[in-house]
């Protein structure tokens, strides 16, 4: 997710881009850039790094120029440098883009451009967009049909922004899957990523659907779809403000990354996941692939969540793709002198790739011998560059400190790393599109739990003056369990404990009372019946029971004093669309509490210390 902003008008665009990128910097902050165009020429500047970087790279230049484009950015393909930065330029540096998506076919677009002459001089998917235009150019002789032109052999998600030294009196902006709103002025126009950016100059916007492209003039704008089909489009007013705009309309950056999860697990599993052959395709594990499948074991290290994340993998790697998996905190594997095989591979979880704790165990395991692999949000951070191969999550930035979003689309990455091994360990193709279906679904099945979300509030107001919490659950559900005392503990600061279900005999049991609440995930499946006999221990000693279970479980009632209904899905899938009522009913508990919900006291998003 990155953001966009684009100015044409009388005014100088450069102090009003750096304005917009500066709203829309929460969209993405690794690296930005700015392109101006003007009768000399096109000029960029581009910087990795926070804005402020690029602005001290700009300076104060005197340079003025009626029509610009800038670019705050999230990296997804090339790390965050200053060339992989956008914009991007074509080989004669006349046509700039800047793009917000990820273009899936970009290396067969690339291959065929370079077949054609062009020099591509990054790594970035962006880029090839630039030339491609080029491509078309030369046959259309006009921008806009160019873009066009190029789109329609592009295949992925984008919000893209065009400009060009042969025509300097338009921006032309194209939108598929990437937020597009034009900001209609007063013989100016802007378009940008979302309203944030243009709410200072004006409050008449046009939303941009997918397949539309648009052309903007200082006195005008026209939309078109990719098929050259004119189309009328309604201005609209804004009605929030600022604040709520950066949020999206949600009271905090957590229950934005909650409500964005149906996208987000979209995201992690986009041109990865190959439903009809049930398996799954990870370019960035292919270097390894043979080690990977030759190993005698698979360690995964982490912290906090991306530990719940690495138990949830063991659950499925070893029962679907029959490897085993050890499972360790980075904090004690990085000083328990480790036993370590030169053929071990290691993989470590991460969403910032900065957590110090994770680093150090990357490196006891590469002084070792081990593979070693990273599954990380944060494209280019520390761990992605140390690692030897590994898969980005793409769950876009995560602000809220409370990782919610990163969570499921860790587990989504390691469902595919399983669905990979597996269907090379013997899985039959039926099975892995039994598997890969029920993946696909899930986004689905997310966005119908975030509809019950009145229901969840409902029950954290009843129990929002508690001191202790109990969250229970076997198999992959016991990761969810620790994940959902993890989220209740860090945003509310009540004391809560996840444990398997049946462990609770060995010793929980003594803290059962009606004043400790219980969290079952009791889904219907092979042990269903296991957790329900835990469920009547509780009951037998006035424990209060929250249960997670599935719609079409009946009996579930007569046990639970409340009830969250969750679609079915695969056990091992099961701690994506589970947690996602422990993430709300967590949210929903410190707000009652009146916590400061994404900035919750004494933690970091990242923790770059020991
Ligand atoms: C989770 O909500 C916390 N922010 C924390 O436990 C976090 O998961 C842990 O610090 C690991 O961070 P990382 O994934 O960025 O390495």
């Amino acid at each position: 997710m990155c953001g966009i902003i684009g100015y044409i008008g009388k005014k100088d665009s450069l102090p009003i881009i750096l304005e917009g990128m500066r709203r829309l910097e929460y969209r993405g902050y690794d690296s930005a850039g700015v392109a101006l165009v003007t009768d000399k020429g096109l000029t960029v500047f581009k910087k990795a790094g926070k804005l402020s970087e690029l602005v001290n790279l700009i300076g104060v230049n005197g340079f003025r120029s009626n029509l610009g484009i800038g670019h705050t950015r999230w990296a997804t393909h090339g790390e965050p440098t200053d060339q992989n930065a956008h914009p991007h330029c074509d080989c004669a540096n006349e046509i700039a883009i800047i793009h917000n998506g990820i273009i899936e076919n970009y290396l067969t677009l690339k291959r065929k451009l370079q077949a054609d002459g062009h020099t591509i001089r990054t790594v970035t998917d962006t880029e090839v967009l630039a030339h491609l235009i080029e491509e078309m150019y030369k046959h259309s002789g006009d921008l806009f049909t160019a873009v066009r032109k190029a789109l329609l052999k592009v295949e992925g998600a984008y919000g893209i922004l065009v400009v060009s030294t042969r025509e300097p009196d338009k921006i032309i902006a194209a939108r598929n899957g990437s937020p597009l709103v034009i900001g209609v002025g007063e013989g100016e126009n802007l378009i940008a990523s979302d309203a944030s950016a243009l709410i200072d100059h004006t409050r008449r916007v046009v939303y941009l659907e997918d397949g539309e492209v648009a052309c903007l003039s200082a006195e005008s704008f026209s939309t078109k779809t990719i098929h050259d089909e004119e189309i009328i489009k309604e201005v609209e007013e804004i009605t929030f403000d600022l604040e709520q705009i950066e949020k999206g309309g949600f009271e905090h950056f957590m229950l934005k990354e909650i409500h964005e999860q149906p996208e987000s697990i979209y995201n992690s599993l986009r041109g990865r996941l190959q439903v009809d052959q049930g398996t799954a395709k990870l370019g960035g594990l292919e270097p390894v692939l043979a080690k990977l499948l030759a190993a005698p074991r698979i360690i995964i290290t982490a912290c906090g969540t991306s530990w719940h994340a690495a138990l949830a993998g063991k659950y499925m790697l070893e029962q679907l793709a029959r490897i085993p998996v050890e499972v360790d905190y980075a904090s004690e594997f990085r000083y328990r002198n480790p036993i370590i095989r030169p053929d071990d591979v290691m993989f470590l979880i991460s969403q910032s790739g900065e957590t110090a704790d994770t680093l150090a165990a990357l490196r006891e395991g590469r002084a070792k011998g081990a593979t070693v692999l990273g599954i990380v949000n944060v494209v280019g951070s520390t761990l992605a560059r140390e690692t030897d191969a590994g898969v980005y999550i793409h769950a876009g930035p995560e602000i809220g400190v409370a990782s919610t979003k990163a969570f499921t689309s860790q587990i989504a990455v390691l469902s595919l790393i399983t669905l990979l091994l597996a269907r090379h360990r013997g899985l039959s193709a039926e099975q892995g599109r039994l598997l890969a279906s029920d993946l696909m679904s899930i986004p689905a099945k997310v966005s119908k739990v975030l509809e019950i979300s009145p229901h969840i509030r409902a029950i954290a107001e009843e129990f929002k003056h508690v001191r202790n919490f109990l969250y229970l659950g076997r198999g992959s559900n016991f990761p969810t369990a620790l994940e959902g005392a993890l989220k209740l503990k860090e945003i509310s600061y009540i004391h809560a404990e996840g444990y398997p279900a049946a462990e609770m005999k060995h010793g929980p049991i003594a803290l059962i009372d009606e004043d400790m609440p219980v969290v079952f995930i009791v889904p219907k499946d092979a042990i269903y019946d296991k957790v329900v006999s835990n469920m009547q221990e509780v009951r037998a000693r006035k424990g209060r029971i929250i249960a997670i279970a599935n719609e079409d479980d009946k009996e579930i009632d007569a046990l639970a004093e409340y009830v969250i209904r969750v679609p079915r899905t695969y056990n091992f899938f099961g701690p994506i669309v589970n947690s996602i009522p422990l993430q709300l009913l967590a949210y929903y508990m410190a707000l009652a509490r009146g916590a400061d919900v994404d900035q919750p006291r004494n933690l970091a998003k990242s923790v770059t210390v020991e």
